[in-house]
């Protein structure tokens, strides 16, 4: 299996935990990565601080890249970033990608990924949903990007906040192609 180049973007919805569960695994699965970029909106470091208590996303050893910097080398598809995931990805951010407003790294590296049809994967998250966040979904899914919702599964039976994140992330790592060792139905 190639080495993947992987942009994560994080963004001001709630769950700051599934960016940092998705950073540990990253982090170990580094064998497996030949680049990994990170972009964090404002309000993703706001949000982070407000939930988890801390700024710890600034001690993983990624490269960031500045929310406004188009030269980051995935704001251009010539760079071949295979994969983008964004955890979690609001509203905000999901409108902007479904409407092409690029007015941002991670709308622009969205923008990118789908027109070089490549693997997006929005982790949406909001609760309810307004029929204009439901559409926005239906405009990127058309578009070939995969919308995984930030919905938790209980059958694995976690015990800790982290634990009921991965639930999340182990899913999306497995649609971004990673292998690694997670929690299988039914199996041992
Ligand atoms: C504590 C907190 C929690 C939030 N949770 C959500 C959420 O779950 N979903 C969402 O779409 N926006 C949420 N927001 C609002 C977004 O942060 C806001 O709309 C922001 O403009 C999104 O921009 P961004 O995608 O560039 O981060 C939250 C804001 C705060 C301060």
């Amino acid at each position: 299996m190639g080495k993947k180049k992987v942009v994560i973007a994080v963004t001001g919805a709630s769950g700051s935990v599934y960016a940092k569960v998705l950073f540990d695994k990253l982090t170990n699965l580094n064998e497996q990565t030949e680049a990994v970029g990170i972009v964090m909106s404002d309000n993703a470091k706001e949000v982070w601080r407000f939930e988890l208590g801390n700024q710890s996303y600034s001690d993983y050893n990624f490269t960031f890249y500045n929310k406004n910097d188009f030269n980051a080398p995935f704001a251009s598809g010539s760079a071949k970033y295979d994969t983008m995931i964004i955890m979690p990805c609001s509203m905000g951010t999901l409108g902007r990608i479904a409407h092409g407003i690029s007015n941002d790294l991670i709308s622009r590296a969205a923008d990118v990924v789908l027109k070089e049809r490549r693997k997006l994967i929005a982790v949406v998250r909001d609760t309810p949903f307004s029929l204009i966040h439901i559409n926005n979904m239906k405009i990127i899914a058309e578009a070939g990007g995969i919308i995984c919702p930030a919905n938790p599964s209980f059958y694995s039976l976690p015990e800790t906040i982290e634990e009921v994140a991965e639930t999340v992330v182990n899913r999306v790592l497995d649609l971004a192609g990673f292998e690694q060792e997670s929690y299988r139905w039914q199996e041992k």
